[in-house]
């Protein structure tokens, strides 16, 4: 009997997706059960409501149903628990899509994942995350992929800028969580960023700090350049700034006793030469710019768990947005890279190309319309246009007369006076 080598690699492959936790896997896939896993929070009274549909385009009418938010100029608060893990030793990937098809001007596209202690009936803009992620746009000047995490109790966001996309169609996002702490960006399942915690982000102190025992020496010359002691100012360089113009004459009538006594106007001196200063040389005792020396700073505690998080169990959506229509979908939370790359095709991969068919032709089909109309209003206008072209002329006329007839007035104004 022989094995072939395509049936060890899928058992290879089959072993490896087996290891793989996922630990929220969420594609609304079964009508209005979705009611029962996720928890509206009731914090504030007037949260908005959100609605599962696949929106006003899509690549599958069932597939593509995901939460949308429902109401403009609303907070929305909602989440989903699953089972509590710590991702200790292991990598995490945080994955979902978001579609903005509503043109968004101003609104949070992002999650926030929790830990299982949270009161979901009570979560809020200010409950405690482990992490943030996901993009964020207002105006022109935002657009950008929050990653926060909170370590010892204080948020802290990425340094690097990461720009989100700002079109109509779903996209795919997707952070991974290593445990050497390093992480990694992919937005449609390529990568648009990546690094280590430690250098993207400020969750220690600074390694080396200004040693505070060190101080500039005196008797450090920091100046490039001195006078030159031997210049010294020529005899004829003081001259006044003004000087009473020579051209200018005393008016014939000019009655002293009336006027007073005559003055010249005065006039900018062109012999003035300003202030005097030496001439500029290099400063022969010149030792450069005087360097802080930097020591070890004693508050630098290195960390290699930055990464961790213990109690992993709550996703959320927790958002203000000002014109509503997003739609999240396809949220997975799993262990795996290749797992979570995987389900981001199977779902977002599978649909973009049908989704953004449909939106094209639905564009293509107004664009028809809007032609159609226009023609139709055209051949209106035309017709009305021809009627009309024999009264513009006279109207020509009519605007240029009124301009004669003022000149003549103008004339006659004169001439009687
Ligand atoms: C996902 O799709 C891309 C593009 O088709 C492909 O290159 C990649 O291998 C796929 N990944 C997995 C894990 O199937």
């Amino acid at each position: 009997m022989q094995i072939s080598l395509l049936q060890l690699i899928s058992a290879a492959l089959l072993a490896l997706a087996a290891n793989a936790e996922v630990y929220l896997n969420e594609q609304f896939l079964d009508g209005d059960a979705w009611r029962s896993r996720w928890v509206n929070s009731e914090h504030k009274s007037d949260y908005g409501q959100f609605k599962l549909t696949a929106g006003n385009f899509y690549g599958d009418a069932e597939k593509d149903k995901g939460l949308q938010t429902s109401q403009d100029a609303r907070f929305y608060a909602t989440s989903v628990r699953f089972e509590p893990f710590s991702n200790e030793g292991k990598t995490l990937v945080i994955q979902f899509t978001v579609k903005h098809e509503q043109k968004i001007d101003c609104g949070g596209g992002y999650v926030k994942v929790f830990p299982a202690d949270l009161n979901q009936a009570d979560m809020h803009g200010d409950s405690q995350y482990y992490i943030m992620f996901g993009p964020d746009i207002c105006g022109y000047s935002t657009k950008k992929v929050h990653v926060i995490f909170n370590y010892k109790g204080q948020n802290h966001l990425i340094k690097k800028d990461i720009k989100c996309k700002d079109d109509e169609l779903t996209h795919l996002y997707t952070l991974i969580l290593n445990p050497d702490q390093t992480y990694e960006v992919k937005i449609d399942n390529e990568k648009v960023e990546s690094g280590s915690l430690e250098e993207d982000w400020d969750f220690l102190p600074p390694k080396k700090i200004k040693d505070p025992e060190a101080k500039k020496p005196e008797d450090w010359d920091d100046r490039a350049k001195i006078d030159d002691e031997t210049d010294t100012k020529p005899e004829d360089w003081d001259k006044p700034e003004n000087i009473p113009d020579p051209d200018a004459k005393k008016p014939e009538d000019w009655d002293e006793d009336m006027d007073g006594e005559w003055e010249p106007a005065m006039i900018p001196n062109p012999e003035y030469k300003g202030e005097w200063k030496p001439k500029q040389i290099d400063n022969p005792n010149y030792k450069g710019a005087w360097v802080h020396p930097e020591i070890d700073n004693p508050e630098h505690v290195p960390d290699d768990q930055i990464y961790k998080f213990d109690n992993i169990g709550v996703l959320g959506l927790d958002l203000w947005q000002v014109k509503s229509g997003t739609i999240f979908d396809n949220f997975f939370i799993s262990d795996d890279v290749k797992e979570a790359e995987e389900f981001g095709n199977e779902t977002w991969g599978a649909t973009k190309g049908p989704e953004k068919k449909m939106k094209e032709e639905q564009e293509e089909k107004k664009r028809k319309e809007e032609e159609e109309k226009n023609k139709e209003q055209n051949t209106e206008a035309a017709d009305e246009e021809e009627e009309d072209e024999g009264e513009e002329e006279e109207e020509e006329d009519e605007t240029e007369e009124p301009q004669e007839d003022e000149g003549d007035e103008d004339v006659l104004q004169k001439d009687e006076l």
